[in-house]
């Protein structure tokens, strides 16, 4: 605030007479005075100038004081300049009305100098106090901005830093249920397929053997030739090998099932590895392949592989993995809802697909992957909630919601990548993954070559022989 003579007051008057009396009297007391003789140039000295108050007279020609006092309130620059009426009317509606339109003060004439002096003073004041009020205000709004906003940071901190426990956890506890049924289950079934080919062998040749014996006495007595027709001895030779045949197929697929395991559970890597994609989906396809076949409600969802030919890409495999199965659980998910309203044939008709595309970027930076399936879709509503934690449509106990920010994080955050949707109600979701081929990691060794990793490729993206589970 302006102090002694420094502080400018605006007198308004159309009175040369209340002006020269005014005027000499705010001299006096070393003010800094402004003349203006009608409303219209007081609101255009007020503006260029900025008094620190205005005395303002009521009956003016032209706009009178209320309607000038209206329009300096009504304007930004002018709006916080104390106003004093001056009135010579005694009427207390105008007094009434002056303090309405926003005037602090108002003094009738004939003026008493010391009266004036006292309301002037009083009221330079009051403005001098409000205006250090409103700067303290405005600090402290900024302050709180500013520490509204750390607090907001330290909040998202603290989400992404659970949201990595929850995943760190979530990974690990799978992982190792994974690795370690991968590794019971590998056990025994070496042992049952090592035996399998070997009793394949036994039976063919005792059956080669029976069939020579069978051929040389064609005819071998009576008790033979019942014992042969009670244990339907024809149709036992011709079982038999198809049924060995399927149990070989069996073991086969458990010794696939429980590879899978050790390869998707591979979330043991501190740093990344290059690492083979398309093995890592089909691990995933897999271990998923109980929720893609058919049940009685629906025929089995048809998976189509496009894939690419894609270089070994630098990365956490187990995560990967886990971004995989998030996509592909949602799009089994989003084909069972659009199910629901739809008959077996209608579905076998137009078959619910997942479409798993994956494909190399320009010079080889970067790959992609796709994840597309045709069921329900969404509004753009949920499009634009999907990778925010915890937003879930499906029931209590089917989703957590933490899926896809899960997915993003480990996308975005670990791989430098973009994880996108693109999706409309009734038209599926399309998810794709973009992450580069090589990416430096601060703390992590610098990537290889391209030709080192292709050197490096047979030994560490056998995959199968690196899981925990070995
Ligand atoms: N392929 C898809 N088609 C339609 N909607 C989808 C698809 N994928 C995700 N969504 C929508 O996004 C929401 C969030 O998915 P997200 O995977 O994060 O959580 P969730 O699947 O509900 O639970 P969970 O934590 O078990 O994964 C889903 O509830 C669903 O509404
Ligand atoms: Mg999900």
């Amino acid at each position: 605030m302006k102090t002694g003579q420094t502080q400018t007051i605006l007198i308004v008057d159309d009175n040369p007479t209340n002006i020269k009396v005014l005027f000499d009297f705010l001299k006096e007391c070393a003010y800094k005075v402004l003349v203006a003789k009608s409303g219209e140039s007081a609101i255009e000295k007020a503006q260029q100038a900025s008094p620190d108050l205005i005395l303002l007279d009521v009956m003016m020609p032209g706009i009178d004081g209320f309607e000038t006092c209206r329009r300096l309130k009504a304007s930004d620059v002018t709006e916080s300049i104390p106003v004093i009426f001056m009135t010579a009317l005694s009427d207390p509606l105008d007094k009434v009305k002056g303090l309405r339109l926003g005037a602090v003060d108002y003094i009738t004439k004939p003026f008493q100098q010391e009266e004036v002096l006292a309301r002037l003073q009083l009221h330079l004041k009051l403005s001098g106090m409000t205006k250090r009020l409103a700067e303290q205000n405005e600090l402290l709004e900024q302050r709180v901005a500013e520490r509204t906003a750390k607090l907001a940071q330290s909040l998202k901190e603290l989400q992404q830093t659970q949201l990595q426990l929850v995943q760190k956890e979530k990974m690990s506890l799978l992982g190792q249920l994974m690795a370690g049924l991968g590794h019971e289950i590998n056990n025994p079934v070496n042992f049952i397929s090592g035996n399998i080919n070997l009793a394949q062998e036994y039976v063919e040749a005792l059956l080669q053997h029976l069939q020579l014996y069978r051929d040389a006495f064609p005819d071998p007595g009576e008790e033979i030739q019942e014992h042969a027709e009670e244990i339907d001895l024809e149709y036992l030779q011709e079982d038999l090998p198809k049924m060995i045949g399927t149990l070989k197929e069996g073991t086969d697929r458990l010794r696939q099932i429980s590879s899978s395991m050790r390869v998707f559970s591979r979330a043991d890597t501190s740093a990344k590895v290059a690492c083979n994609i398309h093995e890592g989906i089909d691990s995933t396809l897999i271990i998923l392949k109980h929720r893609l076949k058919e049940n009685n409600k629906r025929p089995a969802i048809e998976v189509i592989k496009e894939y690419g030919d894609l270089p070994p890409v630098n990365c956490f495999p187990g995560q990967l993995n886990q971004v995989f199965m998030n996509l592909i659980a949602n799009a089994i998910d989003a084909l069972e809802e659009s199910s629901q309203e739809l008959s077996y044939q209608e579905i076998k008709a137009n078959p619910n697909q997942i479409t798993i595309r994956t494909s190399v970027g320009k010079q080889n930076e970067t790959v992609a992957i796709s994840v597309k399936d045709n069921g329900i879709g969404m509004s753009e509503e949920v499009r634009s909630q999907l990778f925010d934690q915890l937003f879930t449509t499906k029931a209590v106990g089917k989703g957590t919601g933490l899926g896809l920010s899960i997915s993003q994080q480990i996308v975005v955050e670990k791989h430098h990548g973009k994880l996108s949707c693109i999706s409309a109600p009734g038209q599926g979701a399309e998810f794709v993954i973009v992450i580069p081929v090589n990416q430096p990691d601060r703390g992590e060794p610098a990537p290889e070559s391209a030709a080192q990793l292709a050197k490096r490729q047979s030994g560490i993206c056998s995959g199968l022989s690196s899981g925990p589970g070995n």
